[in-house]
């Protein structure tokens, strides 16, 4: 219900923002899903199934909203909570492979991963399809030969997760909507920025690195990078790292593109102590909607964000996992939209995720 409500308030949302068509296609998939859904629960006995759930590290502002959504809608099918066990990998993949190994031998019905290292996902599969346990890999995709090889077998994995590329393009249109004589404080002609990446192995930060500025340079900037940096997701870390560029580079610092919205509040607290002030001087964003990111964004010390449905993501992943009890079976890839946030919509965006 809270899920088709979302979707019915971001098209709403979308409408009067020249992209409606993105959150339409997001409403009829999402309804198609919720039918489906409805139907396999009746043919299932969801109460007795056991579900094990790895995700890579508990500490993640991000993963901790998905996982903790992604239980409500499980018990919502019709699972039982004692049922539903989580684990955190502490960011370690030996920890995470240990903890699959433990849900092999105690016959879970279904996997919902997410990976410490997506590199390790072609090992993480063939124990698991040898385990006859059907597998939900979710936020960190897999690279392509991997996915491929589901298919070629016909294996019960699919992936849930959003295009990476989509969040990085918004982000970049964020700042270029602004215009190159807001943005140009040095008056060089060009957009300087700094990169605060996420963890450099996930295709996440990959892709929002490389399309945020390809957003800027599609609709005209010339850009200079002075500074990109690995913040591995982690709000203190950032913040260091910022502080460090904007002692380094000082006034030339025109924009902070950061992969998530935590690093992103590292950054704002640097930005504030070096005297600087977002929207005049200074320009930033992020990726997630995390709530205190949209407080900035409404009050204008964030420039904007890009919301990652951690709702559409984690019903997804629910409603994947009871099409492989029921044997009904999944696509191979199950994508979700993004949603650009600006100081106009973020109340909206706030009182959706509250
Ligand atoms: C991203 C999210 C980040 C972090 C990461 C973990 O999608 O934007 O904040 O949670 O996933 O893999």
């Amino acid at each position: 219900m809270k899920k088709k409500f979302v979707s019915m308030l971001l098209a709403a949302m979308m409408a009067g923002t020249m992209v409606a068509a993105v959150p339409v296609m997001a409403e009829e998939s999402t309804e198609a899903t919720t039918e489906a859904t409805t139907e396999a629960t009746a043919n299932a006995d969801l109460a007795d199934k056991k579900v094990g759930v790895c995700i890579y590290q508990f500490s993640d502002n991000f993963m901790t909203l998905f996982r903790t959504e992604l239980e409500n809608y499980l018990v919502g099918l019709g699972f039982s909570k004692d049922n539903i066990t989580i684990v955190d990998g502490v960011n370690d993949q030996a920890t995470q492979s240990g903890q699959i190994d433990s849900f092999i031998a105690d016959e879970v019905d279904v996997l919902i991963i997410n990976p410490v290292n997506s590199s390790s996902a072609s090992t993480i599969t063939d124990k698991v399809v040898a385990a006859g346990i059907p597998l939900v890999y979710i936020n960190r995709e897999p690279d392509a030969d991997e996915e491929a090889r589901w298919e070629e077998n016909g294996w019960n994995v699919t992936y849930v997760g959003c295009d990476a590329r989509q969040s990085g393009t918004y982000q970049g249109e964020l700042i270029a909507d602004l215009g190159l004589d807001a943005i140009d404080k040095n008056g060089n002609g060009k957009v300087d920025y700094i990169m605060i990446e996420g963890d450099p192995e996930n295709v996440d930060a990959q892709y929002r690195t490389e399309f945020s500025v390809k957003a800027l340079e599609d609709a005209g900037f010339e850009v200079n990078e002075l500074d990109d940096q690995v913040g591995n997701w982690d709000q203190a870390t950032a913040q260091q790292l910022v502080a460090n560029s904007l002692s380094q580079y000082g006034d030339d610092v025109e924009v902070v593109f950061c992969n998530n919205d935590a690093m992103a509040l590292g950054a704002l607290q640097s930005i504030e102590a070096a005297g600087r002030t977002v929207g005049e001087d200074i320009f930033l964003v992020g990726v997630d909607a995390l709530s205190e990111a949209l407080e900035d964004v409404i009050a204008g010390t964030m420039t904007g964000t890009v919301f990652n449905d951690h709702f559409s993501q984690s019903h997804s992943a629910a409603d994947a996992a009871v099409r492989f009890l029921t044997g009904e079976g999944n696509d191979y890839y199950i994508g979700c939209d993004y949603v650009k946030v600006t100081q106009e919509n973020a109340q909206d965006v706030l009182d959706m995720v509250k």
